[in-house]
């Protein structure tokens, strides 16, 4: 049977086996899906080319490897370039690797899901670290009017803007600057794993808005319970993304799109 893994560290809170097992019964694929976390003597590159000598077609990469795994790719995708960080490999038929990056894909599609228009709309990324940056690709091919990037450091969002020279309804900005309301807001900080908000002005948010959270935990974040309190539209945490993202991966691997609707519900009676 077609092999496949999770790499990372730690691992054992992945929820990858799990989203792509129910992927692979529900389109009918015949593969197993495991999870290894290489040893602290081991590098990644040694880790993965044991899992690939020894039969594996493709993997996911998370924390801390992503990087690794951009080096280790033998050809990227060009959405895993301007990333800068691979989080999906497959072997492909000349042997070679190619190392491809699903997140962006995912936020979008998950944003789609959820109804939010992104053609024309003013979107605001906050945060400028590894999870905005994947993103950034996917959101301008879908022409929004115009995507802002904000962060604490500054510099790190103006060089996230400057991966894009071509496009100039893209732009980088700091905290002070925020004055206008957006359609979309994302947060890709991690300030809500530690219940802190980013220092974003209510302004931002008007009663249109759709605040994205990249983060997922059984509650809603302090970020999409303080957007809702000023009244936004909607408020949307991460799982779907995750679960997108996964979708994706799967579909590059196998040539088949599995539904995300299923794994949704059976992951939020995991949650709850
Ligand atoms: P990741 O790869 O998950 O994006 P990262 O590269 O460490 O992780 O980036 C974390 C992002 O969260 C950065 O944009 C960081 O801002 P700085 O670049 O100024 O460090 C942002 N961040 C983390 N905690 C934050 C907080 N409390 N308020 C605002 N931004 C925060």
């Amino acid at each position: 049977m077609d092999q496949y893994a999770v790499f990372g560290r730690p691992i054992q809170q992945s929820k990858s086996p799990f989203i792509h097992r129910l992927f692979a019964e529900q389109t009918h694929q015949q593969l197993t899906y495991g999870a290894i976390e290489p040893s602290e003597d081991e590098s990644f590159a040694e880790a993965a080319t044991a899992f690939f000598q020894s039969g594996g077609k493709g993997c996911n990469v998370t924390m801390p490897f992503k990087h690794d795994a951009h080096e280790f790719a033998s050809q990227l995708s060009e959405r895993a370039k301007i990333a800068g960080a691979v989080n999906t490999l497959k072997l492909l038929d000349d042997g070679g690797i190619l190392g491809d990056n699903t997140d962006g894909a995912g936020l979008v599609a998950d944003l789609k899901l959820n109804h939010v228009e992104l053609e024309g709309a003013r979107i605001l990324i906050i945060g400028a670290g590894g999870a905005a940056r994947g993103t950034l690709l996917p959101l301008l091919e879908e022409k929004p009017a115009q995507l802002d990037i904000v962060n604490r450091t500054a510099s790190k969002a103006q060089q996230l803007a400057d991966l894009f020279p071509n496009h100039d309804n893209i732009s980088a900005l700091g905290f002070q600057a925020l004055a206008d309301s957006y359609d979309v807001v994302i947060n890709s900080t991690s300030a809500s794993m530690t219940e802190q908000l980013p220092p974003v002005p209510a302004a931002i948010i008007n009663e249109n808005t759709c605040v994205y959270d990249m983060v997922y935990r059984q509650q809603p974040t302090v970020f999409m319970e303080w957007a809702t309190h000023l009244g936004a539209r909607k408020a949307i945490d991460g799982l779907g993304m995750l679960v997108a993202q996964a979708a994706e991966s799967f579909a590059v691997w196998r040539g088949i799109r599995p539904g995300m609707r299923q794994v949704l519900r059976e992951l939020n009676k995991n949650l709850g």
